[in-house]
């Protein structure tokens, strides 16, 4: 009889606890988030021909099905560790849905702040399901922004946005699994800008596993805003932002100024892509049997811009991170897909509209 072999992966914190804030045992709080396929670009050779080695980091596949399980599993920790009873958040979604999964696993009351109408239905049924004071601002991200930080200065509460540094220290963990899968840093990295926590939070990572001599190389950070939620790009905020990726539907990142520097020190670029460019990456990804949210394909949408003005070589390594799951925004789905066909239970009608 075969052995089992034991295969158990302990959520970011234990698994790279030399490269983390210390945090007591006994206040981690987790739900084994974290180790994330990183999967091959298989079916985009008409559009991107087949010279690149194009990698997705599915970060869809997280406990809440987005990359904040990373940060949050360490803001969340590490305030359960210095006492305190509640966090906050202002959120386009994918924050708030983890905020309120990871206080409910650690016993901690959670607060929420939303855009009214402007979040999509999974991330809404999550924060809700899992217990979180959900409040609707009618504004934007950046005003709830505004005043979660207020209440967090005036009132036990923690803020667990991403100017919480432990949030970009869970985050960082992502580059380290690309590393380790590949075994060497990618030439480019992609990914989509919003607070613009991530980039910031990546480019930490590839540094300092550089600085440790586990990678030789590091990679040119490709960060994308969207067309109309591009303060970085235009060299301004943003009063209005809109877009239909609404993850990214932001105007005031809280850490433009590190976005910039991961951008300059790594030699990349934060370009924006059209709304329309980011549907047609959402459903390229989608016929590739991968399906990410809006935001996400915002990063292979700047793949394909990239791609168009000639800047990549022949075996080029890229990593795309694809932020949340598609199934977090269900509405766009079916909005950029073909109507189901009604039928009657019958064979042959089916038969003669499945047109054999
Ligand atoms: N992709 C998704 C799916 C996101 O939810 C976000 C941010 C981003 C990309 C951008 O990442 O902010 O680090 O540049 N969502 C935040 C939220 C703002 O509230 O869920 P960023």
């Amino acid at each position: 009889m075969q052995a089992i072999k034991p295969n158990i992966w302990n959520g970011v914190i234990r698994e790279f606890q030399e490269f983390l804030p210390k945090v007591k045992d006994d206040s981690i709080v987790t739900l084994r988030e974290g180790n994330t396929p990183l999967i091959e670009a298989v079916n985009m050779g008409e559009v991107i021909g087949n010279e690149l080695k194009i990698f997705l980091k599915y970060e869809g596949l997280n406990p809440t099905c987005s990359f904040k399980d990373r940060g949050m599993t360490m803001a969340v920790s590490k305030a359960k560790e210095e006492g305190s009873h509640a966090i906050i958040c202002a959120s386009t979604g994918n924050t708030a849905a983890a905020a309120a999964a990871y206080a409910a696993r650690g016993g901690l009351r959670a607060y929420v702040l939303i855009p009214e109408g402007k979040i999509a239905l999974g991330k809404l049924s999550q924060a809700m399901m899992h217990g979180a004071a959900v409040i609707q601002i009618q504004g934007n991200f950046d005003e709830a922004l505004i005043i979660v930080k207020e209440v967090s200065k005036a009132y036990p509460v923690t803020l667990v946005n991403s100017i919480n540094p432990y949030r970009l220290e869970g985050q960082k963990t992502a580059a380290f699994e690309v590393c380790n899968h590949l075994s060497f840093a990618p030439a480019y990295h992609f990914l989509p800008v919003g607070n613009a926590g991530n980039i910031t939070a990546y480019w930490k990572g590839y540094k300092e596993f550089k600085e440790k001599g586990i990678i030789n190389t590091l990679p040119k950070m490709f960060g994308f805003e969207a067309e109309g939620a591009a303060p970085i790009v235009r060299g301004y905020a943003i009063k209005n932002p809109e877009t239909i990726a609404s993850a990214i539907r932001i105007g005031n990142p809280s850490s433009w100024e590190n976005a910039v520097k991961a951008r300059d020190e790594s030699g990349g670029v934060i370009d924006m892509v059209s709304d329309d460019e980011i549907i047609y990456a959402y459903k390229l990804l989608a016929r590739d049997g991968i399906f990410c949210e809006p935001a996400s394909a915002a990063s292979l949408a700047g793949v394909i811009k990239m791609h168009k003005k000639g800047i990549f070589k022949n075996g080029d390594t890229i990593v795309c991170t694809l932020t949340g799951h598609g199934l977090k925004d269900p509405d766009t789905a079916i909005k950029s897909s073909d109507k189901p066909i009604t039928a009657e239970p019958e064979l042959s009608k089916v038969v003669e509209l499945l047109g054999f």
